[in-house]
């Protein structure tokens, strides 16, 4: 059901801290199970050079928050609002069709605190 990678990511999430003072903060909740994320992300010369979540919810949500951390960092904003559901859930070799709008609830987050450090500027 799970893939290793999903499971590895699910145990040993390398990216599930908070981060003190961030440039950009956004905690979003799902429509469709009413799960939560928070990113924390720190902002240098354009680029996330630091980012952190923490997620109230399921073993997928960690999973993809995780991975799409990881796939964020060292991109410029723009490169990392593009980053789509999809790619995360090829990065993890797949996830169960009932688990796809945890990956959208990670990418949706995000996008929120880059918002929230845009609208600062
Ligand atoms: S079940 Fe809703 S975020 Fe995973």
């Amino acid at each position: 059901m799970y893939t290793p990678e999903m499971i590895k990511r699910f145990t040993h999430p390398k990216f599930m801290k908070v981060i003190k003072n961030p440039d950009g903060y956004a905690r979003v909740g799902s429509e469709i199970c009413g799960d939560e994320m928070e990113y924390y992300i720190k902002v240098k010369d354009g680029k996330i050079n630091k980012i952190g979540f923490k997620t109230f919810g399921c073993a997928a949500s960690i999973a993809t928050s995780d991975m799409l951390a990881e796939l964020s960092i060292g991109k410029t904003l723009d490169e990392a609002k593009k980053i789509a559901e999809e790619g995360v859930i090829k990065k993890l070799k797949g996830l169960p069709q009932v688990k796809f709008h945890c990956a959208n609830l990670a990418t949706k987050a995000l996008r929120a605190a880059i918002d929230n450090f845009e609208s600062k500027k």
